[in-house]
């Protein structure tokens, strides 16, 4: 239950590195693919607790830059898997009043996905609820390689050009830092996601595999970062936590 969270004092945007499909599948015998079905029905819950307990924004890895190194089968479902979702799900994000963005490397995506998105991003845009970025073909380098391509396009002067600025030129200039980086999977690492968003993101590491993540851990990693200090460099904490 979600008892213990303090809804006052809420992370005000949460991003999630849902890993672990394959081994959750292979772990049951069971095609790789597989697991990103059940990951899937996992994401809509989760997105469904976290737009309920009143997060504002909650930004899911859902396809890396890297990803396309994988076996064209499992790109192919992966890319299918978005279009069902995109396709047959709009009514559940109207339903909760539910914003869709899309961060990462949008001209680089297939045509019927561009699409797929496109419509989410239009359907959803006067929502009020949280907002959900899907990020994908999304790699945090890229993201910021394509921000200076477009500060240089623009001929922004350079004394204009400072931390501030820098982020309206990436993929969601909307959205405030990320407080919270939760990764599920076991592994302890960034894999190329918001590098720039996380510099002062608390961390949380499961090894729990994305399928078998369950609400009351979702809820359990809010509690645990409201008992965190956020110094951002100061010597005390910061007074306000969540943004
Ligand atoms: C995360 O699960 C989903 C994507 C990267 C698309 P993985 O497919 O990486 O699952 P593991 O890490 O191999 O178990
Ligand atoms: C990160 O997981 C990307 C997504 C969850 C979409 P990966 O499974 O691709 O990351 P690595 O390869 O373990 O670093
Ligand atoms: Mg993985």
């Amino acid at each position: 239950m979600a008892v213990d969270v303090d809804k006052e004092n809420l992370p005000l945007h949460v991003a999630i590195t849902m890993d672990g499909n394959g081994r959750w599948a292979q772990e049951r015998k069971l095609p790789r693919t597989s697991g990103h079905d059940e990951g899937l029905r996992t994401a809509k819950r989760i997105v469904k607790a976290a737009s309920d307990l009143g997060i504002k924004y909650l930004t899911l890895y859902v396809f890396s830059t890297e990803n396309w190194k994988r076996a064209e089968q499992e790109v192919g479902f992966l890319m299918n898997l978005i279009h069902t979702h995109l396709c047959g799900e709009l009514a559940f994000y109207k339903e909760n009043g539910i914003r869709v963005r899309h961060i990462g490397n949008f001209d680089a995506l297939p045509p019927q996905i561009r699409a797929d998105i496109q419509e989410a991003i239009d359907d959803t845009k006067d929502f009020t609820g949280m907002t959900v970025n899907l990020a994908i073909n999304y790699g945090g380098r890229d993201e910021i390689i394509r921000g200076i391509k477009k500060i240089i396009n623009e001929k922004v002067p350079e004394d204009k050009i400072d931390e501030k600025t820098f982020s309206t030129y990436l993929d969601m200039p909307e959205c405030p830092d990320v407080d919270l980086l939760i990764r599920t999977g076991g592994e302890q690492r960034l894999s190329n996601y918001l590098l720039w968003h996380v510099a002062y993101a608390e961390q949380i590491y499961t090894d729990t595999l994305w399928p078998d993540y369950s609400n009351d851990e979702f809820y359990s990693h809010i509690e645990a970062f409201q008992h965190r200090n956020r110094r951002f460099g100061a010597e005390k904490p910061a007074v306000k936590k969540g943004k």
